[in-house]
């Protein structure tokens, strides 16, 4: 199958960015979100993104209006009953996401394909609540997603090979590069960056330095293009601890034991950059 049109459910950070770079390359996009708000605020995102290209000579006017064309936004799961491929990008919350699969596997066509952004759920779980677990698979686009070329393409047990297929054709077709990998708590890529973080964070907590410090050693020493702490509020706090809490919880393992300063952080509402405040205070 080829994809023609998609469906990105949450127009946060990462359904924007998603959202975006499907209509970039020329495929018919909805964009959904629970609120009016929320679908404004991920358009202004897309439009202030798109104009930077245009000003960096990357795009003319004409291409970015008619990127935009091609976003069609609407707060009614329904409006997922033509499409080819649906990918959620909602919180990154187990019960929530469930739901919003059991509803999309009612509502779209027999042959679509359910994809989830999930950083670090099980997509084996999230397949079995309905029923079409071969077309279910981790579409896992990185941060910020114009820019960055990875995806991580998550095979559930379930997933078909010609459901991955797709997949790896949508995401060539998108200008990335797929990288296959096995359902497990993490995946590959935050399995790896988040104990990092989190170390981080812990370098924090006990006192061995100030963030700027810290951020400065991992910049300046191994050439990150962002610091730890930095990266941490970029992604989002609430996102690095769901990610942290089902790694330890998946592996059983203390290794992975969230930072009682990361959760104390996100009790406060500190999230990083899209609240304003997290290691960093943000204007
Ligand atoms: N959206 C779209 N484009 C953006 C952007 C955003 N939020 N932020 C920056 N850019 C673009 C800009 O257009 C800019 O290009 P121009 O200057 O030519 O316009 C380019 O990126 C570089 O930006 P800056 O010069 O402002 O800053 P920079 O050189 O520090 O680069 C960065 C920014 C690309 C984000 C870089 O700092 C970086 O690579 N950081 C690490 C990102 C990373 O690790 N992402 C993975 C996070 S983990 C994840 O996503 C998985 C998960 O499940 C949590
Ligand atoms: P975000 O908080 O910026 O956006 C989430 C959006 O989902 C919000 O606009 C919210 O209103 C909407 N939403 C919540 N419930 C919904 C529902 N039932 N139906 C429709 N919309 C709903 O979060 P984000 O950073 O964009 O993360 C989204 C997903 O992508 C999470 O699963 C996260 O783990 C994953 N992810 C995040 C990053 C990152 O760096 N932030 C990177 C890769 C993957």
């Amino acid at each position: 199958m080829t994809i023609k049109n998609v469906m990105v459910i949450g127009a946060g950070q990462m359904g924007s960015g998603i959202a975006q770079v499907f209509a970039q390359s020329g495929f018919d996009v909805k964009l959904n979100d629970l609120s009016e708000e929320a679908l404004q605020k991920g358009l202004a995102h897309m439009e202030k993104i798109l104009s930077r290209n245009v000003e960096k000579g990357r795009m003319t006017e004409d291409e970015k209006t008619a990127t935009l064309n091609r976003v069609q936004t609407t707060s009614s799961l329904n409006d997922a009953s033509d499409r080819d491929l649906v990918i959620e990008a909602v919180v990154e919350n187990m019960d929530v996401k469930t739901k919003v699969f059991q509803q999309l596997d009612q509502i779209t066509p027999k042959h679509a394909i359910l994809a989830t952004n999930t950083s670090s759920l099980p997509i084996t779980d999230i397949a079995a609540v309905t029923d079409r677990p071969d077309q279910v698979i981790g579409m896992h686009f990185m941060n910020p997603v114009p820019v960055m070329k990875l995806v991580e393409v998550i095979r559930a047990i379930q997933t078909s090979d010609e459901t991955y297929a797709t997949i790896e054709e949508a995401a060539k077709a998108l200008g990335k590069t797929p990288v296959e990998v096995n359902d497990y708590p993490g995946f590959v890529s935050n399995r790896i960056l988040m104990p990092m973080i989190n170390e981080a964070i812990y370098t924090v907590y006990e006192g061995v330095a100030e963030p700027e410090a810290i951020d400065e050693v991992m910049k300046l020493g191994m050439n990150h293009p962002m610091g730890p702490l930095t990266l941490a509020d970029f992604i989002g706090l609430d996102t690095c601890l769901y990610i942290m809490e089902v790694l330890y919880e998946g592996f059983g393992d203390s290794k992975y034991r969230p930072c009682p300063l990361l959760k104390k952080y996100v009790s406060a509402g500190w999230l990083g950059k899209k609240s304003g405040r997290g290691f960093y205070v943000y204007e």
